[in-house]
């Protein structure tokens, strides 16, 4: 009977195990949900339990926040101890956060298998913390689960062997889709008849004053309410540069609370379009047919920009001003779904684990191609 320790420590994992978590009971595998505690505020993490439908973490590491190091460290050594602790045959991850990468490393070290969903993205840019967990992680995992084509080819181009590799579609969207029947409007705040979303969080722009500079120059010209649910690392870093007086002084943004995952979807949905530099939100605008303006220079999602709902303008004042024109005033064109971003998704990956139990034996060095 096999046993799967599942590890989730930020926002967008708990989005993306939901559905795995409910597969793996439905099919009767036994599994350990592991919480890292990366993100620990209510706002970040309780109420995504709660709406998605995730049972309470079987342990919590509490490991909160940290400099990169220390957090990775401390989740690697307390995800050891728990793998010691009992006979797991697998450790599943999602994503690209810290958590993902310091439970894949914990686990491998002691030759326990991984098997990483949302392999293969790649945004080439090392800058990015979030572009060494992808490719460390899919570097040491033994059973490789991509969204897109391109994200496939990415994994061969590395070398890593086509067996180990399964394109199964979009496990966030599998999420989205079974969730839509119940977003609700934010209660924190009116939302306006007509506005755009906005979502910073990112440390390549936060942590540069000049670039949040930027971005806010470029947003003062938006000719529509802008929407603006604030992730803490930004609030933090925004005080910190002493620019959040600059941003209150902009009359049509409504600063709110980050928001639960129903009330941001509700939002996102009904939004013009959404000025954002996260990773996922560029898929789920893609499924809301909602058009995305992402502040950064390069992206991993690239079917968004393939499929026209997406286009990069990184921290620049003049093009987040011409994007937004462009947007709010020409009439866009629709899009289609990329290849199973559906309902099946998890329903995919489950049964390639039942069935690929050799992927899961097979020596280390039989990772990647001669
Ligand atoms: C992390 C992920 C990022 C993901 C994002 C989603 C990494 C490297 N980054 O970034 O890829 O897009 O989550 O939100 O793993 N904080 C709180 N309360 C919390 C959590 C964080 O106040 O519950 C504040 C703390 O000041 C902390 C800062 O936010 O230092 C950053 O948190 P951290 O987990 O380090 O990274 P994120 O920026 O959230």
């Amino acid at each position: 009977m096999m046993r799967i320790m599942a590890v989730v420590g930020a926002r967008p994992n708990f989005v993306k195990m939901a559905p795995l978590i409910h597969q793996l009971e439905k099919k009767g595998i036994e599994w350990e949900l592991v919480h890292t505690g990366q993100h620990y505020d209510e706002v970040m993490s309780k109420v995504f339990f709660e709406q998605l439908g995730l049972p309470k973490p079987t342990r919590y590491l509490g490991v909160g926040s940290g400099t990169h190091g220390v957090q990775t460290g401390k989740i690697m050594g307390s995800i050891e101890e728990l793998l010691m602790e009992g006979k797991y045959d697998l450790v599943l991850v999602v994503g690209d956060v810290n958590s993902t990468l310091a439970a894949a490393l914990a686990a491998v070290k002691i030759q326990i298998p991984v098997a990483h969903v949302e392999a293969g993205y790649r945004s080439f840019d090392m800058g990015m913390p979030e572009e060494i967990n992808r490719i460390l992680v899919d570097r040491i995992s033994q059973i490789l689960f991509a969204p897109t084509e391109t994200a496939v080819l990415n994994l061969i181009n590395e070398g890593v062997k086509k067996e180990r590799i399964f394109l199964v579609g979009n496990v966030m969207i599998e999420t989205l889709i079974s969730q839509m029947k119940h977003v609700k409007r934010p209660k924190s705040c009116n939302l306006p008849e007509s506005y755009s979303l906005l979502t910073i969080h990112r440390a390549e722009n936060t942590d540069t004053k000049e670039k949040m500079a930027s971005i806010i120059e470029g947003i003062k010209t938006a000719d529509t309410t802008l929407y603006f649910p604030m992730h803490p690392r930004t609030k933090h870093k925004l005080e910190h540069h002493g620019l959040m007086g600059e941003l209150e002084s902009i009359p049509n943004l409504i600063i709110t609370e980050p928001l639960g995952y129903l009330e941001f979807q509700y939002a996102l949905s009904n939004a013009e379009c959404v000025l954002t530099d996260s990773g996922g939100i560029q898929e789920e605008a893609l499924f809301h047919k909602v058009p995305c303006i992402t502040l950064r220079s390069n992206t991993e999602r690239m079917v968004t920009l393939r499929y026209g709902a997406n286009r990069l303008v990184g921290s620049s004042t003049r093009l987040i001003s011409s994007a937004l024109k462009d947007v709010l005033h020409t009439p866009h064109t629709s899009w289609p779904l990329p290849p199973m971003w559906d309902a099946n998704v998890s329903e995919r990956i489950v049964s390639r684990i039942e069935e690929h139990g050799e992927l899961l034996c097979l020596p280390s060095n039989d990772l990647i191609s001669p």
